[in-house]
């Protein structure tokens, strides 16, 4: 049996769309109700619902054989894991936003970021030779620039709809991304024949 973990939240329904697609279909009533394993109706793998960060954690280590993801949160992570497909789901850019279309530090020289993603913010300044203090939230960053918490914030952006209503702008895309399926590497060569299976069924389904 093939262990696949699922990021809940935003990706959970059309990663679970393009797996009934490709021939895995989870049961509806267990669906319905608040399980976190389900199997799927051939019993040829089981779905795990984590949070999104906590993906990479449970296929890094093995205990899911492989992942459903975005690439955001990929790229976030340290974790050591194959990236065989972009499955094209839940499109949306990484970007620096900022109550004005330029950025402007009013600290001591630091540019305060309000942000997820740490290490993406991090990298993203560094290269750049902008210091920068990372004010960590694991969510509704777009108020952090009214209420004075920060300069700009690194975040996700999809229909641009949070930002705009926040009277925020983009002043830098930083990444594409979407959904990607995840491996681990011991499962990718211990379960090579389903892993493959899985790698080929989802190509022949994604857009
Ligand atoms: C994400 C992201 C933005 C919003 C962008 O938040 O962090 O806040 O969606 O979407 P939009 O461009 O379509 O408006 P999410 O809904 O995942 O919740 P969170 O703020 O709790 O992370």
């Amino acid at each position: 049996m093939l262990t696949i973990a699922i990021a809940k939240g935003r990706m959970q329904e059309e990663a679970l769309a393009l797996l009934t697609r490709a021939g895995l279909r989870a049961n509806e009533t267990a669906l319905a109700s608040r399980r976190l394993a389900i199997a799927d109706e051939s019993g040829a793998c089981q779905f795990l619902f984590v949070k999104p960060a906590d993906v990479p954690v449970y296929v890094e280590h093995g205990a899911a054989d492989c992942g459903i993801v975005g690439r955001d949160v990929v790229l976030e992570s340290e974790a050591d894991l194959l990236l065989p497909l972009d499955l094209g789901i839940s499109r949306c850019r990484i970007v620096v936003a900022a109550p004005g279309a330029e950025l402007f530090a009013n600290g001591f020289g630091m540019l305060r970021v309000a942000t997820k993603y740490p290490r993406i913010s991090r990298a993203h300044f560094g290269a750049r030779g902008i210091p920068v203090e990372i004010i960590g939230l694991t969510g509704s960053v777009e108020l952090a620039p009214a209420l004075g918490l920060a300069d700009c914030l690194v975040d996700l952006v999809e229909t641009g709809r949070t930002l705009k209503d926040n009277g925020l702008s983009i002043v830098e895309v930083i990444a594409e991304s979407t959904g990607r399926l995840v491996v681990n590497r011991a499962s990718y060569q211990l379960k090579a024949e389903r892993m493959s299976e899985l790698i080929r069924s989802l190509s022949e389904v994604v857009g």
